[in-house]
């Protein structure tokens, strides 16, 4: 929010300066004449040919984000989940291998499992929690390897910076999920991560009402295949969408941080509740994965879990359906607290888990952290008494 930042928004036609962004629509993009038009493919990449791959307000969008990550380039997509695919779909081939967090984004696991099987991509998850040992994991013909840390749901986190080292030495590239984070509170680009996916839709537009995800790399080769591959696959984004992310970015910092501090106060408040059985989220000291966060990362999140102390399933609906100021409801990142149930058979499917039984996943929205506190405590007794 400096000055510069805000000055390189301005817009001005004809006498008239906003702070906002303008709402730049088009699937048509006209030339000024036809040598202009029969070169268009020359700017597919620096410019404008048709809106698939964008107009001026989704540059707005990439250049803010690609300068939060700290990274050369950007490309923006309709969501997180079309982020992690393009990289995929650019990246590998028929008899490519790649490596997947076994703690990862759901449907990622789920595309790597029924998606890129059938196309002769062969996917191995690996132990969330690993470092440098990954290494023995690659094979020859191993292209990238997918991190998300912490992951979702269970919150392991990875030795970034060794798997880093190891995927440099052997050539493979990283892509990572930095969505829990941000480039607030890790700067993925920089530390030497190849690909940086952001689910837009969580913190950065941070209302809950829109789907939009981002890439950033410092790669240009890189950034040139997915702008082609988002090209070709026709994943355009709408202009009234990056305006509100842009909007919400202009908060960013200031929801992430109240976000985050409060996120910490519920954590403290869980881990010492009677009908909590284990907290799971790294920035609480004690926690698994603190050690890692805290060598690696500048800041939080607003995602945490925990396993409930109740006695079976049918509490832990008593629990969710007692909850008042918390609303029922997936995703995260937004101003409104929320909490998502994630039974013990979704996690005694996957093969690196440690975690056993049902997990409550909490998005902290800006709400005073005390009363989340509060109707936790409400809510958690509730379910115990009957
Ligand atoms: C960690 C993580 N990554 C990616 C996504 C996908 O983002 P989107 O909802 O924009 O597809 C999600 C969505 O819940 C997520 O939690």
């Amino acid at each position: 929010m400096t000055r510069q930042h805000n000055s390189r928004r301005d817009q001005r036609i004809d006498g008239f300066r906003s702070l906002s962004p303008a709402v730049w629509r088009a699937s048509t993009v006209l030339f000024d004449n036809i040598a202009d038009f029969t070169a268009r493919k020359e700017r597919l990449f620096d410019g404008y040919t048709y809106g698939v791959t964008g107009t001026p307000t989704t540059r707005v969008l990439e250049d803010r984000v690609a300068e939060l990550e700290g990274a050369k380039h950007c490309v923006a997509v309709p969501s997180g989940q079309a982020a992690l695919c393009l990289v995929a779909l650019s990246l590998l081939s028929a008899g490519d291998h790649v490596l997947v967090a076994d703690s990862a984004y759901g449907p990622l696991r789920t595309f790597a499992r029924d998606y890129l099987e059938r196309f002769g991509v062969q996917h191995d998850t690996f132990d969330p929690e690993a470092g440098g040992e990954i290494a023995g994991r690659f094979k020859p013909n191993t292209r990238l390897v997918f991190l998300e840390s912490p992951g979702s749901i269970t919150m392991e986190m990875q030795d970034i910076p060794a798997i880093v080292q190891a995927a440099r030495a052997a050539g493979v590239r990283t892509v990572l999920d930095n969505s829990w984070a941000s480039p607030l509170g890790f700067r993925a680009v920089p530390a030497g991560v190849d690909v940086v996916v952001e689910a837009v839709s969580k913190l950065f537009s941070g209302h809950s009402d829109l789907l939009l995800g981002t890439l950033a790399t410092d790669d240009r080769g890189l950034y040139e295949r997915f702008r082609t591959t988002q090209s070709v696959l026709g994943q355009a984004v709408s202009a009234e969408d990056c305006f509100l992310a842009l909007r919400g970015m202009e908060t960013l910092e200031l929801r992430y941080r109240h976000q985050c501090a409060a996120a910490l106060e519920v954590a403290t408040a869980l881990a010492d509740h009677a009908q909590v059985r284990e907290v799971l989220f790294p920035p609480r000291p004690g926690d698994r994965g603190h050690q890692r966060w805290s060598s690696a990362f500048t800041g939080g999140g607003c995602v945490l879990s925990f396993v409930p102390g109740l006695p079976s399933e049918t509490a832990v609906h008593r629990f969710f359906d007692a909850l008042e100021v918390f609303q029922i409801g997936a995703s995260w990142g937004g101003v409104h607290s929320l909490a998502a149930f994630y039974p013990a058979a979704e996690q005694a499917k996957r093969s690196h888990c440690r975690v056993e039984g049902g997990v409550v996943r909490l998005s902290i929205g800006v709400e005073a952290a005390q009363s989340l506190v509060t109707d936790l405590d409400r809510a958690l007794r509730a379910a115990a008494a009957n």
